[in-house]
C-alpha cells in the first residue's frame, strides 16, 4: 500500500474517531442531563428556556455527524448500496434537515453577539444548501456531483469537532469566551470548506465506478 494511501486512511480514520466522540458527547450530555449541563451559566439559561429545539438540534445533528464517515467508504458503497442509500436519507432528513433548521434557529439565541449569530447562521444555510444539492445530484443520476457535494456537506458537519477543539484552545490561551466565540463561530467551519474545495480541486480522478445510482 502507497505511504499515501495510508496517510489518507489514518487522517479520515481521525476524523471518524473525533466526530463519533462529539456525537457521543451530544447523545450523552443531552439526554442523561439536564440541557447544558456542560455549558457556560448563560448557554445553560438559553437552552433551559428553549429545551425542544436544543434538544432536537444535539440529536439530529449528532446523527448526521455519526452517520457521515460510513458514506464515504467505498467498500460499504460496492458491496451494500442499499444501506448506502438508507444511511444517506437519514442523514439528510434526520441529521441535515432537522439538524440544520435547528441550527438555524439556535444561531439567534447564540453567545458572542452578532458577528457569532451570524456565522452560526451562515453555517447552517450553507449546510443545508450543500445537502440539498448533493442530494438533486443523486436524484439526477449526477455520481460525480454528488459525491463532491457531499464531502463539502460533511467537511460543514465536522465544523461541531473542530469548535469544540478550539473553545478550550482559545480559553486555554487566555483569551476571554466572550471574544473568543464570535471569531470561532467562523473558523470553525470557513477553513473545512476551502480545504474540501481544495481537496476537490487537486485533480485526482473521481472514483465514479465505486458510486451507486439512487433508484428514480
Ligand atoms: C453544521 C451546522 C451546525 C450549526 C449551524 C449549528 C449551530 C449551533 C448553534 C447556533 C448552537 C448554539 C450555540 C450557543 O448557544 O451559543 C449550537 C449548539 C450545539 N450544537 Fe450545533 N450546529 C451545527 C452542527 C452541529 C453538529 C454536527 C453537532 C453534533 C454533535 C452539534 C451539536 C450541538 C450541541 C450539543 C450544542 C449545544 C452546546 C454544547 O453542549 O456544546 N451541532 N449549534
Amino acid at each position: 500500500m502507497k505511504l499515501s494511501t495510508l496517510s489518507t486512511r489514518g487522517t479520515e480514520a481521525m476524523l471518524a474517531l473525533m466526530a463519533v466522540a462529539v456525537a457521543a458527547y451530544a447523545f450523552l450530555a443531552y439526554a442523561l442531563q439536564p440541557a447544558g449541563a456542560q455549558v457556560g451559566e448563560a448557554m445553560q439559561e438559553v437552552y433551559r428556556l428553549n429545551p425542544i429545539v436544543i434538544h432536537t438540534h444535539a440529536f439530529a445533528a449528532g446523527l448526521a455527524l455519526l452517520l457521515g464517515p460510513w458514506q464515504f467508504s467505498t467498500r460499504l458503497r460496492t458491496r451494500r448500496p442499499q444501506v448506502h442509500r438508507w444511511i444517506g436519507r437519514v442523514y439528510l432528513v434526520a441529521g441535515i434537515v432537522v439538524g440544520g433548521v435547528s441550527g438555524l434557529l439556535l444561531s439567534r439565541l447564540a453567545q458572542g453577539g452578532w458577528v457569532a449569530q451570524l456565522g452560526f447562521a451562515c453555517l447552517a444555510v450553507v449546510w443545508l444548501y450543500t445537502g440539498y444539492r448533493g442530494y438533486r445530484a443523486i436524484r439526477r443520476g449526477e455520481r460525480a456531483q454528488h459525491r463532491r457535494w457531499m464531502l463539502r456537506n460533511h467537511a460543514l458537519t465536522l465544523a461541531a469537532v473542530s469548535l469544540r477543539i478550539y473553545i478550550p484552545l482559545f480559553l486555554a490561551n487566555g483569551v476571554p469566551f466572550q471574544e473568543a466565540y464570535p471569531v470561532i463561530a467562523w473558523m470553525c467551519w470557513v477553513p473545512h470548506l476551502v480545504i474540501a474545495q481544495w481537496w476537490l480541486n487537486r485533480g485526482r480522478p473521481v472514483d465514479t465506478h465505486a458510486l451507486p445510482t439512487m433508484p428514480r
